[in-house]
């Protein structure tokens, strides 16, 4: 027998037990009363001890051992002496006295120890993944991922959601990003694509008749990586016939109730709130909120317009904005040189040419380099547009409607995590709906979907559809939490004329949305009922729940910023037969181990 126990399991009740354990040497001490061994699995540590008086070949064995040794042990249960307790251990009220011991496997020195308080660097983590997966952080992330999954999948099939699984090698999806190609050996030039979503296939279901469907689904994109991206990662995917967004939503609201009460064991307050694209921008500058504090974007454009200050009047006049947020009680913590840094963050990361600032005084009156500019009645109906009190800071910016909205929200948030405006174990849930259904692309002035190009425009707008697409809202709900997209879906259109024509307002000729999107015309074609959906990033939500900064951690294997997998060293070459055999020749030698450089 390997074990009796676990390292988490044995407790003062199994005291003068004989049990056997098996784990990972966490750490070693060799005090003159006994060798101690932490010896852990992913269950918890115990402590073991090899007292003095155990044999010479005990001993001698034990010397040897070394951190991440494998050990099976064998002892017996003793209460730890009055004071010597760890209640940092679920097992800190007891010590496992060892009779005998057996190194089931060595350990070379690690690059780092998983029991060490300090992170290792990331490349180092990413390349040991199996060392720093035995980290308790991680255990404690991958458990409560597998408790997140586990949770939506009873919830779904309680609701009678039925589990499809949608092929992996298809044909492209268009979510917005570039697609991964796999070339086909046996029709050589021909490529599958990976599923950016199950979309055209959920869809397909609901045609075929499967009113509710649900899948864990992996999702392939080929985007620039970020924080909260991963070229893989996982949707919960569901999709419902004869429903419309309430439908949808008060589905997700409910999971989202599930998921807190079972995770977090408090009821969160349904339905959840709901806020339109435009008042979201209008108020916070950005279409996921971070709702957890104020600092809410005020227009103050006709105040710029009287004003003799020429950046503000300029742009007023322009037909552009100036917006601002009070970031309260927060003069004192932004000196000129912090104020610096303010600006050249909103100019670098959001293209803003400028930051106008304020402090409010003791006395109520706006300090500012360009005060003089300005009458006191001016100021002072600025102040009160931003209900500035004294010790209160001022952020303006002078711009188009898109980098204003861009810097401030860049503002708020960076604002909010340095005066630390909200605890990082809050979540906040929200709607935000009605998107628009098209937004210009900036390069080609072409309209792309916002969504994806099967979204339905709302009932009312549907008569825009052709003459003014720019006010043509969506059936669109995007579910967000501490600021985060954690998911997004619509209702579908299920009239083929309909999808004929918004498919030609982005772009497709008649005979290119039939060669690309041909199947799922047809489909709409053969009794396609209402519909629609939604996708929760699993990756995302269980960061949110873990109160996570980083995808990365929530992904047993996850991939760099440079879509690397530092393990497995992918994606790496193939020999020239493997080409050969694809028919695919290559345009340039290939770089000698992209994970090396
Ligand atoms: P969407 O593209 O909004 O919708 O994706 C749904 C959710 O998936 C997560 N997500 C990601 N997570 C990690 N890395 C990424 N690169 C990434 N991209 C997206 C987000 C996002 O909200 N087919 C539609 C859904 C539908 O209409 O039903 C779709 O995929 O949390
Ligand atoms: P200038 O007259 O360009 O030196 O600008 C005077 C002040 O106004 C400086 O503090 C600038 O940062 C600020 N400023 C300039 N352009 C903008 C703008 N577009 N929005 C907000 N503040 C600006």
């Amino acid at each position: 027998m390997y074990r009796t126990h676990t390292c988490g399991e044995l407790r003062s009740d199994d005291v003068e037990q004989t049990v056997i354990l098996c784990g990972w040497v966490d750490s070693t001490r060799d005090h003159g009363k006994g060798l101690f061994i932490d010896l852990r699995d992913r269950y918890g540590v115990t402590q073991a001890v090899v007292l003095p008086d155990r044999g010479e070949e005990l001993l001698a064995k034990s010397k040897q051992i070394r951190n991440e040794f494998v050990l099976k042990i064998e002892g017996t249960v003793h209460r730890r002496p009055a004071g010597q307790e760890n209640p940092r251990h679920q097992s800190g009220e007891i010590e496992v006295h060892i009779d005998s011991l057996e190194v089931l496997n060595r350990c070379e020195v690690p690059p780092f120890l998983p029991s060490q308080p300090e992170m290792p660097g990331e490349d180092l983590r990413l390349k040991h993944r199996y060392l720093d997966l035995r980290r308790r952080g991680m255990q404690t992330t991958l458990e409560l991922r597998s408790k997140i999954i586990k949770t939506m999948r009873d919830y779904f099939e309680e609701h009678q959601f039925i589990d499809v699984e949608t092929p992996i090698l298809g044909r492209s999806t268009p979510e917005g990003a570039r697609d991964y190609l796999v070339p086909s050996r046996v029709h050589p030039g021909s490529f599958y694509a990976l599923p950016q979503s199950p979309q055209l296939y959920k869809q397909i279901m609901m045609v075929a008749g499967y009113d509710r469907y649900v899948q864990v689904a992996r999702c392939f994109r080929d985007e620039d990586l970020r924080a909260d991206r991963q070229p893989e990662f996982t949707q919960l995917d569901m999709e419902m016939s004869f429903v419309d967004s309430d439908d949808v939503i008060g589905m997700v609201d409910g999971l989202m109730a599930r998921l807190v009460k079972q995770l977090r064991g408090v009821d969160l307050p349904l339905p959840l709130p709901r806020m339109t694209y435009d008042e979201a921008m209008r108020r916070f500058g950005h279409d996921a909120p971070d709702l957890r504090y104020g600092m809410e974007i005020e227009d103050c454009t006709d105040l710029a317009a009287e004003a003799e200050f020429r950046v503000f009047r300029s742009v007023a006049e322009a037909g552009n904005f100036v917006r601002g947020i009070n970031a309260r009680q927060a003069a004192d913590r932004y000196s000129r040189k912090g104020i610096d840094e303010l600006t050249e963050f909103v100019q670098h990361d959001f293209g803003a040419k400028g930051l106008a600032w304020f402090k409010v005084t003791e006395e109520g009156t706006l300090a500012s380099p360009i005060a003089k500019n300005f009458p006191d009645t001016l100021l002072e109906r600025f102040k009160e547009r931003m209900g500035g009190e004294p010790g209160d800071l001022i952020l303006f910016i002078a711009d188009s409607w898109d980098t204003s909205c861009r810097a401030l929200n860049g503002l708020r948030r960076r604002l909010a995590s340095e005066l630390k405006l909200y605890d990082p174990d809050e979540m906040h849930f929200s709607w935000v709906v009605e998107f628009p259904m098209f937004e210009r692309d900036e390069e080609t002035h072409r309209w792309v979907a916002m969504h994806h190009p099967f979204t339905a425009p709302r009932d009312e707008d549907i008569r825009q559809l052709k003459d003014s697409p720019e006010h043509c809202r969506a059936k669109a709900y995007d579910l967000v939490v501490n600021g985060y997209e954690a998911g997004g879906g619509t209702i579908r259109i299920h009239d083929q004329a309909i999808q004929q024509d918004v498919f030609g307002l982005l772009g497709m000729s008649p005979e290119e949305a039939q060669g690309r999107f041909g199947f799922l015309l047809d489909a709409l074609k053969y009794g396609a009922p209402p519909h629609g959906g939604i996708a929760l990033g699993i990756d995302r939500v269980v960061m949110l729940f873990g109160g996570l900064e980083n995808i990365r951690d929530c992904i047993a294997f996850p991939k760099t910023q440079r879509a690397m997998d530092l393990m497995t060293e992918a994606p790496n070459t193939v020999a020239k037969e493997q080409l050969k055999e694809l028919g695919l020749n290559l345009a340039q030698p290939p770089a000698q181990n992209p994970t090396k450089n």
